[in-house]
């Protein structure tokens, strides 16, 4: 083909594409090492010498032709791109500066991040389960006997279904102990923050409410563990580093022996601070393990041991921040959060 026949329709596809990369792949197509017009220069060799000359001459010049094409198109193209860009991304300088943040964190999230913080120094881990829960993991599987007076003290919201399988909102966090041991192996150190939720509602019950459960298994567990991990996260939690803590026999079905925790305040008229002092107040509750319950989970209680505790965040908060009515966090009283809420940069 002559070089001249070559020029036309390279041009037209030049002046066709509107990329750069496409414009790159052309120049590929006709100047590349296997391009068209290196391939018909490589044909020269079988002509006789004077047709080689001038067929040479004319092929060189289309070939500069079409790469000053390229060129130029390219120069065009890029230009274009620039222009496209500058007026798709730039940013009006002159704007005023964004409005301070107005929102405020609620006194619930503060304290179960400072609850998980403090428990995370004990290399405790975050698990998480479901609020709407089977009466298996909320009750049978925490050793709850059928038709026992613990499953009626917890003032269930059942929901559908019978027996094991009949669904509910989950009445504490304890459950996610049981699907943590069922879905690993032992060892475990979990605590579980969430929602819970009991058909109870008066000056000191709100039907939705949080906890956050802990559980601790290993092997050559002990009460004595129990008792550091508490006290540790008592006295870190509260930041008081000599707060009194007390362990009161008391009975939960899924942990033998079990207890209730106190820690040490006095009150004066309606304030109550935390320290030593002449009075005591119950904050959580603990105990080792039952058997049954690891059982439950094919763990071997021969083998494996451990604690389990169990604190209500609403308590803790009203303790620590001096809030004195439980219903308010739930009333979203703006006046409220602004009072009791805490901004994102407050320490934790
Ligand atoms: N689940 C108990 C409740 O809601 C709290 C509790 C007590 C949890 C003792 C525990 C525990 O893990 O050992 O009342």
């Amino acid at each position: 083909m002559s070089g001249a026949a070559l020029i036309k329709p390279a041009l037209n596809a030049i002046s066709g594409v509107n990329s750069t990369t496409e414009l790159e792949a052309l120049r590929v197509e006709y100047l590349g090492k296997k391009g068209v017009f290196t391939e018909q220069l490589k044909t020269l060799g079988t002509l006789p010498p004077e047709e080689r000359k001038t067929r040479g001459q004319e092929l060189n010049e289309a070939k500069q032709q079409v790469s000053n094409a390229i060129d130029a198109r390219a120069e065009t193209l890029k230009l274009a791109e620039i222009n496209k860009r500058l007026e798709t991304e730039w940013v009006d300088v002159t704007l005023s500066p964004r409005a301070k943040a107005q929102g405020v964190v609620h006194p619930i999230s503060k304290v179960m991040d400072e609850i998980t913080a403090a428990l995370a120094q004990q290399g405790f881990a975050v698990a998480h389960g479901p609020e709407i829960e089977d009466d298996y993991h909320n009750f049978t599987a925490l050793n709850f006997p059928e038709n026992h007076p613990a499953r009626q003290m917890h003032d269930t919201f059942f929901l559908q279904g019978n027996g094991d399988n009949k669904t509910l909102l989950r009445t504490h966090t304890s459950p996610v102990q049981i699907r943590t041991m069922q879905a690993g192996k032992p060892p475990f150190r979990i605590i579980a923050p969430g929602k819970t939720f009991r058909c109870d509602s008066d000056i000191t019950h709100t039907p939705m409410f949080h906890q956050v459960e802990g559980l601790y298994i290993d092997k050559n567990v002990n009460m004595g563990h129990l008792k550091g991990c508490i006290e540790d996260f008592l006295r870190a939690f509260f930041e008081i580093d000599n707060v009194p803590v007390r362990f009161r026999p008391s009975f939960f079905p899924f942990t033998e022996p079990s207890a209730e925790v106190d820690i040490g305040c006095s009150r004066e008229k309606d304030e109550i601070k935390i320290g030593a002092g002449k009075d005591w107040l119950e904050v959580m509750g603990c105990g080792m393990v039952h058997p049954n319950v690891l059982k439950n989970c094919n763990i071997d209680p021969n083998e494996w041991q451990g604690f389990a505790f169990g604190m209500g965040v609403e308590r803790l908060a009203m303790l620590k921040y001096g809030i004195p009515d439980l219903r308010t966090f739930f009333e979203s009283d703006i006046r409220w959060l602004k009072h009791y809420g805490f901004t994102s940069g407050d320490a934790a």
